[in-house]
């Protein structure tokens, strides 16, 4: 296992639309430990492989609320089945925007169809933050970011700032 390296805004390998993974080969399985070490280390709750430079449809996830307790888990080809006309609001983060919240509104109820890394697909109710958290997860996938749903003068003000450090960044 090994912690990768998590792509920042304005990186633009994050608005690229990952592909589907074909099958689960001993390479994926390396990249979902990679992303779970990462996202740990990071510390995060979710990660999508895009965010570790890889366009594969691969989520990691991991909602544990209890300290030193983990649940671990990674969805594939994940797909949003339904979702509620029922909306919520949830103050989002990402790892590739660090350090930068805001309030999101989405459906506070999904159905979410995936496969798990022993091939076995799953239907699953998500609600509250497993809802929320999912959804931009599966964003990622779509090259859609969490800031897409701000308004245009706070996406601009964010997007400058992180241009900005970038710029600085790579002097
Ligand atoms: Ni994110």
């Amino acid at each position: 296992m090994a912690i990768r390296d998590i792509i920042i805004l304005p990186d633009t390998q994050l608005r690229l639309v990952s592909k589907p993974v074909e099958k689960i080969t001993s390479e994926i399985r390396a990249l979902a430990d990679d992303m779970f070490e990462t996202m740990y280390d990071a510390p995060g709750i979710g990660l999508a492989a895009i965010q570790v430079a890889q366009p594969l449809r691969l989520i990691t996830m991991d909602l544990s609320k209890k300290e030193g307790e983990k649940n671990p888990r990674a969805f594939i080809n994940p797909e949003i089945v339904s979702a509620s006309e029922e909306l919520s609001v949830y103050e989002e983060g990402c790892l590739s925007i660090p350090e930068y919240y805001e309030e999101v509104e989405r459906p506070a109820k999904v159905r979410v169809r995936f496969m798990d890394l022993d091939g076995k697909i799953h239907e699953e109710d998500a609600d509250g933050l497993y809802a929320t958290c999912i959804q931009h997860e599966i964003d990622h996938l779509n090259g859609v970011l969490f800031v897409d749903y701000l308004s245009k003068l706070k996406r601009d003000r964010v997007m400058k700032k992180f241009t900005k450090a970038a710029r600085l960044a790579a002097k």
